[in-house]
C-alpha cells in the first residue's frame, strides 16, 4: 500500500517540481510516479497514483492538498471530469509489465474528508449524509470502471476511516455501500479497513475476492478463520524502522508460520511512512522474495 510517496529520493525531486495535485491530475506525470518505486525495488505489482479524495471533485467539491495538513475540500457546486485517471492507467499499462491495482476509497472515508466532524452527521444528520455517501458511491462506481476498462487488473477499496465507526453504524455508513460497489465490479475486489481485526467477521461475509488486514491480528488466525479469502497484509509500517535482523526475522517466522498459502499478498498493515530508510524497504522485499525461492526450492 502507498507505493510511491515521500519516502523515494525521485519522488521527492518531483514534488519540488510539480504540486501534489499536478502529479495526481497530470496523466504522464501520474504515470511517471507510479513506476518510481521499480527504480528501486522488484514488487509483483503496481498501484495507480491517484488519490481517494479526488472522486468528490465529480460531485462538485474542489480539493486542495495542504502541506503537513493533507487533503481539504470545498463545495463549489463545478462537477469536474475525471476522465484523465483512464490516461493515466493506460500510460502506466505501456510501462510496465506486473499486475496494476486501481483503487477507490470507501464512501465514508472520502466523506469523512468533506464534512466537519462525519461522527456528529451520523448523529444529527443522518440522511443528509446517506445522501452524500450515495453521491461517492455512484462516481466510485464510475471511477473504477473506467480504470478497470483502461487496463487495471484489480480493485482495492480503501475504507480507511472504519476504525471510528460502531459495528452498527459501520454496516449502515460503511458496508452498505462497499457491497453497493462490489456488485457493480467485475474484476478481482480486494477491501482494505483501517480497523479491519475488529470488524473480521463482518468483513469476511463481503463477496471481495481478498480483505486487507492491519497488523492487530495474527495471519495465521486470520486464515483459519478465513479459509476461502485471498488475505492481505499485514506487516506494522513500522517495522521498517527495525534492524534489519529484526526485518528478517519477523519476516522468516510469519512466512514460515503461513506455510506457503497460496492465497495470501504481502503488504504493510497500512500505508508506508514517510522518513522510512529506502535501504529497509528494499531489505523487506528481499526478504520476502528470498524466502519464496527458497520455499519454492523446497517444494519442488
Ligand atoms: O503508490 C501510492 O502512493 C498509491 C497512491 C495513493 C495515494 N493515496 C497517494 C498519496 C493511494 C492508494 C492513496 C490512498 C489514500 N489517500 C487513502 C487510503 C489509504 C490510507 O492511507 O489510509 C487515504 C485516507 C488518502 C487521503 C490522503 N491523501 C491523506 C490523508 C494524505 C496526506 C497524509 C499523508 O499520508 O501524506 C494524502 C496525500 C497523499 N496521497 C500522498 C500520496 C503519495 C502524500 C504525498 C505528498 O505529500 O507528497
Amino acid at each position: 500500500m502507498r507505493q510511491a510517496g515521500r519516502y523515494l529520493p525521485n519522488y521527492q525531486k518531483l514534488r519540488r517540481k510539480h504540486s501534489l495535485k499536478c502529479l495526481f491530475t497530470n496523466p504522464e506525470l501520474a504515470a511517471e510516479v507510479a513506476c518510481l518505486p521499480f527504480e528501486y525495488f522488484s514488487l509483483d505489482a503496481a498501484i495507480v497514483f491517484w488519490d481517494i479524495v479526488l472522486v468528490a471533485e465529480a460531485i462538485g467539491f474542489e480539493v486542495d492538498y495542504i502541506e503537513n495538513i493533507g487533503p481539504v475540500a470545498k463545495f463549489t457546486k463545478n462537477r469536474k471530469d475525471i476522465f484523465y485517471l483512464q490516461d493515466t492507467v493506460r500510460k502506466i499499462k505501456k510501462k510496465l509489465q506486473v499486475p496494476l491495482i486501481g483503487f477507490c476509497g470507501g464512501p465514508f472515508t472520502v466523506a469523512s474528508y468533506l464534512v466537519d466532524d462525519i461522527k456528529r452527521w451520523i448523529y444529527e444528520k443522518p440522511l443528509e449524509l446517506h445522501c452524500l455517501l450515495e453521491e461517492l458511491c455512484l462516481a466510485s462506481i464510475q471511477i473504477l470502471k473506467m480504470q478497470i476498462e483502461a487496463g487495471v487488473n484489480a480493485i482495492q477499496i480503501f475504507e480507511s476511516a472504519a476504525n471510528i465507526l460502531s459495528s452498527s453504524h459501520l454496516e449502515e455508513f460503511s458496508l452498505y455501500y462497499i457491497r453497493k460497489i462490489l456488485r457493480s465490479i467485475s474484476t478481482l475486489t480486494i477491501v482494505f479497513a483501517k480497523g479491519s481485526c475488529l470488524f473480521q467477521e463482518k468483513l469476511s461475509m463481503l463477496s471481495a475476492n481478498a480483505l486487507s488486514f492491519d497488523w492487530h491480528y495474527d495471519l495465521l488466525e486470520l486464515r483459519r478463520k478465513m479459509p476461502n479469502k485471498i488475505l492481505q497484509g499485514n506487516f506494522d509500517p513500522d517495522l521498517l524502522f527495525a534492524p534489519k535482523k529484526m526485518i528478517e526475522k519477523t519476516v522468516v517466522n510469519t512466512l514460515q508460520k503461513m506455510e506457503d498459502d497460496p492465497a495470501l499478498i504481502i503488504n504493510l498493515g497500512h500505508g508506508i511512512k514517510p522518513h522510512t530508510p529506502l535501504e529497509n524497504v528494499k531489505w523487506f522485499v528481499d526478504c520476502v522474495k528470498n524466502f519464496s525461492k527458497c520455499s519454492l526450492r523446497v517444494l519442488s
